[in-house]
């Protein structure tokens, strides 16, 4: 008996799709396209840390979608995956309108899902509510004109190319990757709903495997916990971050053996507690240095014994070297996704469903044990500012009150006014710092208007897109209340998967358990609309369930703002770029040496410009060109890993001009092939009146041995 159970199991790995007589349920479209902004000059989103910004690139940021349709009622979903800390609702706003230009009423707000990674080493200013513009110095055009652009080309590639194919589902479990960095206040929801889990943090990876009717392999999507904070808030080179170094990795991997590019989106989920520095939180000075930070505060004596929570840091699981911390975490998570790749074999089938809406969340009542509570209007409460172990949050911001060079501050400080009581009574016990919801100048600080959505994949697969970070917690709450009602309802099958898909549409910060907003640390300080917020949530995702089970549609609810032609435009723009020493621009000022042996560091120094001048979108900034014997081939570009592009500007920030050096390093290893090499740079500097110009500069050959 057994043994036959074992032979099926082995017929079943080895099987093919032909295995699945029945027609392919749906057709996909694959598309992944660069949205790597201005990699000098502009403040990165995520830490808030104003003097953050960009000094060129470790590896380029992409939009990465799928489009799925159904081929029985030929409803259509767009899901795309994007390099970003979070998608704005401008951002999708503007992607819908050129996507309305050039397929009409194909997709609409309701089945296209931006979603972000969450990585915190992209350059920012593409968000219209004024506190995600304060360290950018307000909203950034170019950058915005890149992600946009980025994400509509992606889509068009992925509708380009919709085919038949069959999706499988895969879960498995991935440790050493993620901690919880707040434990205090998850260990404050109930005993008997810990007593359920065996980790304080989600540690399952859900895939999804897409391959077309002859087996070649076409992408995936994943998904799986975890903050994209393994670059630290000094990292100057833009970054993916963890999950970005994941997809790069596996997109490599399959680029040797598919024709078709294949794509893989590494998606985030409920995150909001979770952090990748599996080292966990230890002192960097002052008389407990190298010890635990406290734990409940997060903090570290100063000398004077005094708790401060900017000397807590998370280690990761290399300590305090990035690059390696980075490359561990992303490695994990591209290991587990190439096993379940390898071994999905639930297929999925069935129907598409898509819901979407527009809530009112601050004019939102939710059923809370029986009675009908209002959210609140939003508010920060005063540990947002203190931030995480991954790095301190908006102190700096307020430290930004005191300095002079900060015109944004001082355009929007007169604006701040003391909450009311009904804020805070609503949003008690956090104690208010910044009532956001109670200020609108120069236009609103955060929204009110939020884009609730859902797709419902055939019988096996939920996607709950969700505007923001919900905790572990929150997280498991929100997909088990789901579940049941697909379930009960008969949408999906009983072992269907069920995730939450995050940071996407509309960024409303974090959604924390009323329990956990009762410890007010920073994932409960940054819960914006108050304790009852995931309540809401829940509530309205269930609404969609329902919807889809009686077969009704649901009203849109109210437009969000378009601020566009109000938005603060206070962020540096670019500059006049200046020759030196009498050097053309792409000379080299300091060239490579002839020979290395393979593990070191090779590095040329280039008369170089401001990278902002142009982006080199879908291209390189760099090229490691290797000798074949009659061409000069490329093996490396500013993409790849062992590469760093850097721009170092040698003029004051505040200087009419610019004069910049290009530093451009590779880190070969023991596996580089033995051979001749060169680096080329391509850069572009721009004139007094603007006109912008190519130029290339090239290193000597240099021998590997
Ligand atoms: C941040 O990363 C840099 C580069 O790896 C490292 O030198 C520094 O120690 C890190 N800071 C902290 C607080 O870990
Ligand atoms: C709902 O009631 C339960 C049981 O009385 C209580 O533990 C919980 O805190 C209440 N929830 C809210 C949001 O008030
Ligand atoms: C759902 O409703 C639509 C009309 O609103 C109808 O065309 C469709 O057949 C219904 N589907 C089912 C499964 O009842």
């Amino acid at each position: 008996m057994s043994r036959a159970i074992g032979l099926l199991a082995v017929f079943l790995a080895l099987a093919t799709p032909v295995l699945f007589a029945r027609a392919q349920d749906f057709a996909i479209g694959t598309g992944i396209y660069d949205i790597t902004g201005p990699a000098g000059q502009i403040n990165m989103m995520g830490y808030a840390n104003p003097s953050q910004t960009t000094l060129g690139i470790q590896q380029r940021l992409f939009a990465r979608a799928f489009v799925i349709v159904d081929q029985l009622t030929g409803e259509r979903v767009v899901y795309v995956n994007c390099d970003l800390a979070f998608v704005t609702q401008i951002v999708k706003d503007y992607v819908l309108k050129r996507l309305q230009t050039t397929y009409g009423s194909l997709y609409t707000a309701s089945n296209v899902g931006l979603t972000g990674t969450h990585t915190h080493g992209g350059p920012g200013g593409y968000a219209e509510y004024v506190l995600f513009e304060v360290t950018s110095l307000g909203f950034v055009e170019d950058n915005f004109q890149a992600i946009v652009d980025g994400i509509f080309q992606s889509i068009r590639l992925a509708h380009e190319t919709v085919r038949p194919a069959y999706l499988f589902g895969n879960v498995g479990e991935l440790l050493d990757s993620n901690i919880n960095r707040s434990p205090v206040a998850y260990d404050n929801n109930p005993a008997s709903e810990k007593a359920k889990y065996t980790h304080n943090v989600d540690k399952d990876m859900t895939l999804v495997k897409i391959i077309d009717p002859a087996g070649n392999d076409m992408g995936m999507i994943n998904w799986f916990p975890v903050h994209c904070t393994s670059m630290n808030n000094t990292n100057r080179l833009v970054t993916p971050d963890n999950k970005g170094y994941a997809e790069y990795l596996i997109e490599k991997d399959f680029a040797a053996s598919t024709n078709s590019r294949f794509v893989a989106a590494f998606s985030s989920s409920n995150l909001g507690d979770v952090s990748p520095n599996t080292g966990g939180p230890f002192c960097m000075d002052g008389p407990n240095k190298d010890l635990p930070c406290d734990y409940a505060t997060s903090t570290c004596p100063n000398d004077r014994g005094m708790p401060r929570t900017q000397s807590c840091h998370n280690r990761g699981p290399a300590g305090s070297n990035d690059r390696e911390n980075n490359r561990i975490i992303g490695n994990n998570q591209y290991l587990k996704a190439k096993e379940l790749y390898a071994t999905a074999r639930q297929p999925l089938l069935g129907r598409l469903h898509v819901r979407q809406q527009y809530i009112d969340l601050p004019n939102y009542y939710a059923n809370v044990n029986g009675t009908s509570v209002k959210l609140c209007r939003p508010a920060m409460g005063f540990s947002f500012a203190a931030g995480t172990c991954d790095g301190p949050g908006f102190l700096n911001f307020f430290q930004g009150d005191t300095n002079p060079d900060h015109p944004f501050w001082d355009a929007i400080v007169g604006f701040i006014k003391e909450p009311s009581e009904e804020l805070k009574a609503c949003q008690f016990p956090k104690p208010i710092l910044l009532p956001t919801g109670e200020v609108s100048r120069p236009h609103d600080w955060h929204p009110s208007i939020i884009d609730f959505q859902m797709f419902v994949v055939g019988t096996d697969l939920v996607i709950m897109i969700v505007p923001g970070e919900l905790s572990t917690m929150a997280g498991r709450r929100l997909r088990d209340s789901v579940r049941k009602t697909l379930t009960d309802g008969g949408v999906i099958s009983a072992d269907a998967l069920v995730v939450v898909s995050g940071l996407a549409s509309t960024y409303t910060h974090y959604i924390v358990t009323f329990e956990e907003y009762q410890i007010q640390r920073y994932e409960g300080a940054s819960t914006i609309y108050g304790p009852n917020s995931l309540a809401a949530y829940i509530e309205i995702f269930n609404k969609f369930a329902q919807s889809i089970i009686a077969n009704t549609t649901l009203p849109q609810g109210p437009t969000p703002p378009d601020f566009y032609d109000r938005l603060i435009r206070l962020s540096p723009q670019p500059k006049e770029d200046l020759q030196q020493d009498g050097q053309a621009f792409g000379a080299i000022k300091r060239d490579v040496l002839g020979q290395y042996t393979a593990g070191s560091k090779v590095s040329v120094l280039f008369y170089g410009a401001n990278p902002r001048n142009n982006f080199m979108t879908g291209s390189t900034f760099l090229e490691v060109q290797h000798w074949t014997g009659s061409t000069w081939q490329v093996v490396r570009t500013d993409n790849d890993y062992d590469t760093e592009f850097r721009w170092v500007p040698l003029h004051a920030s505040d200087a009419e001009q610019f004069i910049s050096d290009i530093d451009i390093t590779w880190f070969t290893d023991a596996s580089v092939a033995r051979g001749q090499y060169r680096i080329q740079y391509y850069g572009h500097s721009r004139s007094a009146t603007g006109v912008i110009t190519p130029f290339t500069g090239l290193s000597s050959t240099f021998v590997v041995v």
